[in-house]
Parts: structure tokens; sequence; C-alpha cells
């Protein structure tokens, strides 16, 4: 069962009626710097891009940037994939509504079998905190919260595994850009616990933690630089390029330059 199978959960965690501020806003951030990153990758190659978006949703970013030609017309081609089936219709209905067809296409695929994945992209984008989703196959989600053994995720093996992978997707000139990633502070993690529990979840975490869990199996990690640092070790550092996304510590966007 993986954390977006239940569809309520889908709709609830979708629904921007239900967001508190601060995600709505990094969600708005995260699109203009993406729209940045798009802009001068096609700048530089003079022709549309190729975009993969793992862990596609409801097909947020394609249906924004087909709703503004001056971006659309910047993409020849955007495959999305989800390891949710509900996020995989949710998509297709989007797409269709959306006329998108010719250039969007989802996928029911897990992210940690990227190794198997044929084609390349001139950038790969995984969007609104679901880097932070890639959690250790055998995280106790029902026994975590009583246990007190901590997870020190110092590795963090499903993450650095699954952007090793995006990375060797990538065309020359390429980038893998993390949307948004929650980064790690107290500030944050109180957030994110309101937010979990106003759409009814129980959290079982705590403060000694760098990532939120629920007993519903929402999991989800916040950064720092340095932990980025070590989980992409197979990128020289000055290929990588953090922007804050607000002026509160809450969220960054992450580029990974080939
Ligand atoms: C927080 S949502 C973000 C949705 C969308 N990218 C957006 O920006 O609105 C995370 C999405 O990633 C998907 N996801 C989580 N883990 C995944 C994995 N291992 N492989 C593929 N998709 C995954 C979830 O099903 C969900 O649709």
């Amino acid at each position: 069962m993986e954390m977006y199978d239940n569809e309520n959960t889908v709709k609830k965690s979708f629904d921007t009626s239900h967001l508190p501020e601060e995600q709505i806003q990094a969600q708005w951030a995260e699109f203009i710097e993406l729209k940045k990153v798009i802009t001068e990758i096609y700048a530089a190659k003079q022709s549309p891009l190729s975009i993969l978006d793992i862990g596609i949703g409801n097909a947020r970013i394609a249906r924004h940037l087909s709703g503004v030609k001056d971006m659309w017309d910047m993409i020849g081609q955007y495959d999305g994939t989800d390891n949710a089936m509900p996020c995989i219709d949710i998509s297709n209905e989007v797409i269709r509504s959306l006329n998108i067809q010719d250039k969007v296409t989802v996928h029911f695929f897990d992210a940690i079998n990227l190794n198997e994945w044929k084609r390349k992209y001139d950038l790969v984008i995984t969007t609104w905190f679901t880097a932070g989703n890639f959690y250790p196959d055998d995280f106790p989600f029902e026994t975590y919260k009583d246990s007190g053994i901590k997870l020190d995720l110092t590795e963090n093996k499903k993450f650095q595994s699954i952007f090793f992978n995006a990375y060797q997707l990538l065309n020359d000139g390429g980038e893998v850009v993390i949307g948004a990633c929650y980064i790690d502070n107290d500030n944050t993690r109180k957030k994110q616990e309101d937010f979990y529990a106003k759409i009814g979840m129980s959290v079982i975490t705590s403060k000694d933690d760098s990532f939120t869990a629920t007993k519903e199996r929402f999991w989800s990690q916040r950064f720092t630089k340095e932990k980025l640092y070590h989980y992409l070790s197979f990128v020289p550092k000055e290929k990588i390029v953090f922007t804050p996304l607000d002026t509160y510590h809450y969220a960054m966007q992450v580029r990974i330059k080939k």
C-alpha cells in the first residue's frame, strides 16, 4: 500500500481548500523557479525540452505549464510517473480534459526502478516535497512511536538510489530538479505536524526525528544542504544549486546540473 493509494487521502492532500497557506505558497514559489529553469535550458538548447516528472500526482505541473503558451511551446515531451494508481487516473483525466495528450503521457511506475527507464531527458523533476517521500521499505509505521528506536537518516538508500538513477537519465546540459523540499528545522517540523493533523492523521514522530511520519503511512523527510551534498555525493558540489522558496526557512529548490 503506497502513501497515495487511498483515494480520500489523495483528494484531501491535493485539494487546495485543505492546504495550509505555506503549502500553497510553496507550490507557486517552486513553480516560478521551475519556469526559470525551463527557460534557461530552452535558451541553451534552442529546441523544445523533454521532461520526466517523478511522482506526477494530479499532473499539477503539466496543467499549469500547458496553461501558458510561452512555457508550453518550450516543451516537446512531458512524461510522468507515479506509483499510486489513483494519481495515474486523476492525471489521465486532467490530460484528456486539457487535450494535451500529444505531449503528456503518464506511467504507473515506482521511481525505485528508474535504472530500467529507457529514455533520456533534458529535465527530470520531482516537485512539491515528493523527494521527501522516499522512505526505507522496512520503516515500522505500526511500532515506531513506542519503540524508542530512532531512524538514522545519515544514509537514505532509497533517496540516494532514485536520484543516482535519475541523474543517469540526463542529456548533456540537463538537470535534475527537486522542485521543493522541506528545510530541516523545528519551525518547519511543527508546520508539517499541524498540516497532517489538520487532514486527520496521527503523527508518530518527535522533535528528535528529521522526518515526520503518521500512523496512516505518510512519511516526509526534511533536509539540510549538508545532507543533500552527502546523498548526492556522485555529483560535484559546484553542480548543485540551492534556492530558498521563502524567507522563513520552510522550503528550498535544489538544482542538480549535469
Ligand atoms: C506530494 S505529492 C506531489 C505531487 C505532484 N508532483 C505535485 O507537485 O503536485 C507526491 C507524489 O509522488 C508519488 N510518489 C511517492 N513515492 C513515489 C515513488 N516511489 N515512485 C513514484 N511516485 C511516487 C505519490 O504517489 C504522489 O503522487
